[in-house]
């Protein structure tokens, strides 16, 4: 039976429809609400606003519940490769062994970077960040690629070219910065293992492919690969909605992703935890600063608009993370820190009040590290892995009969209305 709910507003009784989701989510559908009674609703950033009817991903924030598709996210990371689940999230299902082969033979294909392309990053600065160069790189990919495919297709050539480039740009850009050698893709490698050796395969040593790591960077991304209408998410959808090119939809996404409340957090966790390291702060001294409201710190990789419980991603990555350091015998100084502030976090009234419990970046910044990842690559790292995620959405957003361009409306509190005063008679 269809639900309603009645608002009443200066007298006038509204009767609003209510959405239900697959999971019986609601939603009050307030369409009519300005038109009928002139007014708006109020709620800065979005928190309590749905924007779309979505069949990509779902999250039970109170429950800790994860699922790309309906599959969870722990079955996807124990069983399955970043390119299926990329494939799983765009095409909406997952791929057969043939469709598979096919998205490699294309990944594989559109690998190479047109020549023209390079001389964008020989001429930024040397230490600009990857981030910057990647989001202007993939926005310049309408002008290098114009051809733009028939978006009714499951998985089309320009998805397969952005999720294959993406990964060719990001080393790129890492071995330029590094004043090194470009290392072409390799057509024998999958995906991540490629990944990894355009990235580290030196001139002298010979980059040897372990097994592990590239398990482990399939799980890091496949971790990464979507999470519903999150802030770059939103900032794809939203940039799309005008029409604009997928490229240029991307690189807002990439933008959006940069910031430390979001992507960035995983660089912000590491920078936080070397500056505990080297006794520039201790952790009482960190968890001060984070709870004091006048201090514009934070904890980063702690907290989540939609998780009010362990980040079912968090648990994950902390596995891991016990995984590589083990395998590789490091012994990273910021794990012992790591773990302290979790404990130490996680028993003070503040968070435990607040609700604030570890996310996906607590722990990923030690992963990448023992990955050999460096530190400014850690947000162009997320970004690989949620770009199926921000075509999947886009591709969702476009095909959308009730998509309209997004505009949202305001409550001005500025000037009323003044008499403009010539620049002479200002006093
Ligand atoms: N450290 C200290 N206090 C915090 C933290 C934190 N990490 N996170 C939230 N709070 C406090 C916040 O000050 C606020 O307190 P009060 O109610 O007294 O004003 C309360 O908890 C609610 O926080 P909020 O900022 O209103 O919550 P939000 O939903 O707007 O923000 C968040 C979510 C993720 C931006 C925030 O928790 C945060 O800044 N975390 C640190 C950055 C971080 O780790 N970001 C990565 C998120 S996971 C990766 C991704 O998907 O982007």
């Amino acid at each position: 039976m269809k639900e309603f709910v009645k608002l009443v507003i200066d007298g006038k009784e509204l009767t609003l429809p209510v959405i239900e989701g697959s999971e019986g989510e609601k939603a009050i559908d307030i369409r009519s609400l300005r038109q009928e009674t002139g007014y708006i609703t109020f709620d800065p950033g979005f928190g309590n606003s749905g924007t779309c009817r979505s069949t990509i991903t779902y999250m039970d924030g109170e429950k800790g519940i994860l699922r790309y598709r309906g599959v969870p996210i722990e079955q996807l990371a124990e069983q399955s490769t970043f390119v299926e689940t990329a494939f799983l999230l765009i095409a909406g299902h997952l791929p057969s062994r043939e469709e598979l082969t096919r998205t490699s033979v294309y990944l594989n294909d559109f690998s190479p970077l047109h020549e023209n392309m390079k001389a964008f990053y020989q001429n930024y600065p040397p230490k600009a960040h990857p981030m910057g160069i990647l989001s202007a790189m993939v926005n310049a990919m309408r002008s290098f690629y114009p051809e733009l495919l028939d978006i009714e297709e499951d998985m089309n050539k320009t998805y397969l070219r952005l999720i294959s480039k993406i990964r060719t740009m990001s080393a790129m850009a890492y071995r330029i910065s590094l004043g090194e050698k470009v290392v072409y893709p390799r057509p024998d490698l999958c995906y991540c293992a490629n990944f990894l050796n355009m990235m580290f395969d030196g001139v002298v040593v010979p980059y040897r492919i372990d097994d592990d790591m590239v398990r482990a960077l399939n799980v890091f991304w496949i971790l990464h690969a979507d999470h519903e209408q999150n802030c770059s998410t939103t900032a794809v959808r939203v940039v799309g909605s005008g029409k604009v090119n997928i490229y240029s939809a991307i690189s807002a996404g990439i933008s959006a992703l940069w910031g430390p409340l979001h992507g960035g957090a995983n660089q912000a966790v590491v920078n936080m935890l070397e500056e505990i390291h080297k006794d520039g702060m201790t952790v009482k001294e960190c968890i001060s600063k984070a709870k004091d409201p006048n201090d514009p710190f934070r904890l980063y990789g702690f907290g989540h608009r939609v998780y009010k419980t362990h980040d079912p991603r968090a648990k994950i990555m902390k596995k891991m993370c016990d995984i590589l350091l083990a395998k590789t015998k490091r012994k990273d100084p910021l794990l012992d820190i790591v773990q302290k502030l979790e404990e130490t976090a996680l028993n003070d009234s503040y968070f435990k009040e607040k609700n604030l419990y570890p996310n996906v970046d607590f722990y990923s910044g030690i992963v990448l590290r023992a990955m050999g990842i460096p530190t400014n690559m850690f947000t162009v790292m997320f970004a690989i892995g949620r770009l199926p995620g921000w075509i999947a959405q886009w591709k969702e957003d476009v095909a959308d009969p009730e998509m309209r361009i997004s505009r949202p409306r305001q409550v001005y509190t500025g000037n009323q209305l003044q008499e403009y005063i010539p620049v002479d008679d200002r006093g």
